[in-house]
């Protein structure tokens, strides 16, 4: 990376010599209210921009410090930083356990029997209130040693990987927790993902066990978890060979009396397993760099990715960031309303919280059933104090109406969070006004699964906020936005998100495959990492994330890569080429359109457009279900036979066709696919 010159305050360019002293856009500007600033972390702007100076001019200081302070170490490390592009390793020769750090660091201390982990299950369909459990520091932690038990009496060994595909519920953070306890490597895969994306995440990542339940809950039906892993271990590849063959154990989870098939000599019930061990169980003293979890994510090309993380770094990035993005305090209530199949999951559900002896809810329906104020019930039931969320619920509920919130008390609420996709300013101001009362200071955090934690963000109590940014680089995060060039772009100019420095909980690769980690992320700007995110700073120097510039998708917050869906299409035997693309969408921020060419002799019906759907969600998951299907009889592509997305974006947005056509190989194309629509 170029040695960046850590800019004095006036200098211009760098984030860290943002002149927000007095900010352009007052009328937009939120101020944090003083009495949220006096009890903060971090207490007023000048406060948070000498610490950020401090953690861009001199790195090692201080993340030795912070890693010191913040983590619980077994042997201490000797170096903080050993660079050698693409590839980091920090805090090295340090030892440490992570499951300890946010464990049984608690245990001597009054927070062992504060609640770690509230549960909300869904309501039942016949109209019983949902389950609750609530575990403490101590509880929580007798049961992740006797589980991590259980991991290695099934012979998993450090370093080994294993599956998890369950529903959210406690024994989710459990799974998690014991993999790290005796240094597995976790994969958490989202409960919405098919058998064959199950099948393929195991072929990927070698896992030896699967740990799922029979089944889970969403919306008054139940989601058959087990009856896909068995799918899953089912599956041949073109040569006939099982693709998930390395797998020699599942575990399954009893939630719902499901008629499940138990296999034997390979499928056996969580519960009894408990009767075999004790809740005795060491934690490993691993390395800094020890690989913690996998989780694949969706890319421009081909399959999902998986992105590897690792401890020391992870778990310092996870735990500041909660504590100082959400102003987390001993006696909050804190609730991300995320899966812990996705990275929001990972670092805010499960880790983030509990290193910081916090107080996590989990809940395991959707928003909205069985009605709409599900979410505020919960608030008021249980006096939740912050709630982190994405902004298509935040437009989901602005569409059912102020009514909903309006039936509860929802005066426990301090700080609002969002997260996954660029909150519209309208969608912003809602959230200020009718969820957090006009008083809540709302953080829009930006980040990704490679970045382990949040990367650009307001930090409440000290940065002001304008709806729809997110405002200003955390500690020791060096973003820049540039052009093709890798030149930085003047203020108010579109441009590539890019991040200039290593930081702790950055990727450490691409598992298994280290070139396409290179080409991705280190390849499309010289020295720097590329973040896939198009991106403005203002005149004040905050960040205003576009949107993604490549050819992933951002529908509903989930990442949704354009190849992966186009290749489920081609794989039905009626369809001989695919393109799919996104168009804005009111609600789910992008929606995604496939523009399909059937094989010749096979009909364009209305049935077939819902067979493909179904088909997309048996090979991917219903989150990559197309929206619109249109069948077209070409699509455009240059002369040397590349697909013109911006034009098809164009055709899907319904927007006129604009632009450079000139390449195109077939002017007739375009014609017909305007004609595409239903
Ligand atoms: C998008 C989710 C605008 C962005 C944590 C990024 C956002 C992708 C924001 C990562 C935000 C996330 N404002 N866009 N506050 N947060 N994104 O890996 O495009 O599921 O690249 O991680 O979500 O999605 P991922």
């Amino acid at each position: 990376m170029p040695k960046k010159k850590s800019a004095p305050p006036s200098a211009s360019g760098t984030p860290s010599s943002h002149n927000i002293t007095s900010l352009s856009h007052e009328a937009r500007v939120f101020k944090p209210a003083p009495e949220f600033s006096t009890a903060a972390h971090v207490k007023s702007l000048a406060a948070y921009r000498k610490l950020y100076d401090e953690s861009i001019q001199h790195p090692d200081k201080f993340w030795s410090r912070v890693a010191k302070e913040e983590l619980v170490w077994f042997s201490p490390f000797k170096k903080v930083l050993q660079w050698k592009e693409p590839v980091a390793k920090w805090f090295i020769g340090g030892r440490l356990n992570l499951a300890y750090n946010c464990l049984d660091r608690w245990l001597n201390t009054p927070v062992a029997n504060k609640a770690a982990i509230i549960w909300e299950g869904e309501p039942n369909a016949d109209g019983r209130p949902g389950e609750e459990r609530t575990l403490t520091y101590r509880q929580l932690h007798r049961e992740v040693c006797r589980f991590a038990n259980v991991l290695k009496r099934h012979g998993i060994e450090k370093g080994d990987r294993v599956l998890i595909y369950l529903p959210m519920v406690p024994e989710a953070a459990i799974a998690m927790l014991a993999c790290a306890r005796i240094g597995a490597v976790h994969s958490v895969v989202f409960g919405g993902f098919s058998a064959q994306s199950v099948a393929d995440r195991v072929a990927d990542s070698g896992a030896r066990m699967i740990i799922t339940a029979d089944g889970g809950y969403r919306r008054g039906a139940t989601v058959q978890l087990k009856r896909n892993v068995d799918d899953a271990l089912a599956l041949k590849d073109s040569d006939g060979n099982q693709i998930a063959a390395s797998v020699k154990s599942v575990i399954v989870l009893r939630r719902c009396c499901n008629d499940i098939h138990m296999k034997e000599a390979r499928d056996v019930w969580w519960h009894r397993e408990l009767e075999y061990v004790t809740p005795d169980c060491p934690a490993a003293k691993l390395d800094s760099e020890a690989p913690l979890f996998i989780l694949y994510t969706s890319g421009s090309t081909g399959k999902p990715k998986g992105i590897f993380h690792t401890t020391a770094g992870y778990l310092l990035g996870a735990k500041l960031t909660t504590r100082l993005v959400f102003d987390l305090k001993p006696d909050d209530v804190y609730w991300c309303t995320a899966d812990v199949g996705w990275v929001t999951g990972h670092s805010y559900v499960v880790y983030g919280p509990l290193a910081n002896g916090g107080t996590s809810l989990m809940y395991e329906g959707a928003p909205n059933w069985p009605e709409p104020d599900r979410f505020w019930r919960i608030v008021e039931k249980y006096g939740v104090s912050i709630l982190y969320t994405a902004p298509t619920a935040i437009r989901a509920f602005m569409k059912w109406g102020d009514e909903w919130p309006g039936k509860h008390n929802l005066k426990s609420l301090r700080l609002l969070g969002s997260v996954g996709e660029p909150i519209n300013p309208e969608a912003w101001m809602w959230y200020h006004n009718v969820i957090g009362g006009g008083r809540c200071p709302i953080v829009d955090t930006w980040w990704q699964t490679e970045t382990g934690a949040i990367m650009i963000t307001p930090l409440p109590g000290a940065i002001p906020t304008k709806p729809g940014s997110a405002t200003l680089p955390f500690f020791g995060i060096l973003p820049e936005v540039v052009d093709d060039k890798g030149v930085e772009v003047p203020r108010n100019t579109g441009g590539k998100l890019v991040i200039r420095k290593p930081w702790p909980s950055m990727l450490r690769g691409v598992w298994g495959d280290p070139v396409r980690f290179k080409q991705t992320y280190w390849s499309e700007v010289q020295h720097s990492y590329f973040t896939g995110d198009g991106c403005r700073q203002d005149q004040d120097g905050y960040f205003w994330i576009v949107g993604r510039i490549d050819d992933v998708l951002n529908v509903a917050g989930h990442r949704i890569g354009t190849a992966e869906v186009e290749s489920a299409l081609v794989s039905h035997p009626s369809v001989a080429e695919a393109a799919v693309v996104g168009r804005p969408d009111e609600l789910k921020g992008q929606a995604l359109v496939a523009f399909v060419i059937l094989k010749s002799g096979v009909v364009a019906k209305h049935e077939l457009r819902e067979e493909l759907r179904q088909h997309v969600g048996k090979e991917i998951g219903p989150v990559a279900k197309p929206d619109d299907i249109r069948f077209a009889e070409a699509l455009p592509k240059t002369r040397s036979g590349k697909i013109m997305r911006r034009l098809l974006k164009q055709v899907a947005s319904g927007l006129e066709i604009k632009g450079d056509t000139t390449t195109l190989e077939d002017y007739n194309v375009l014609a017909k696919l305007a004609q595409t629509s239903e």
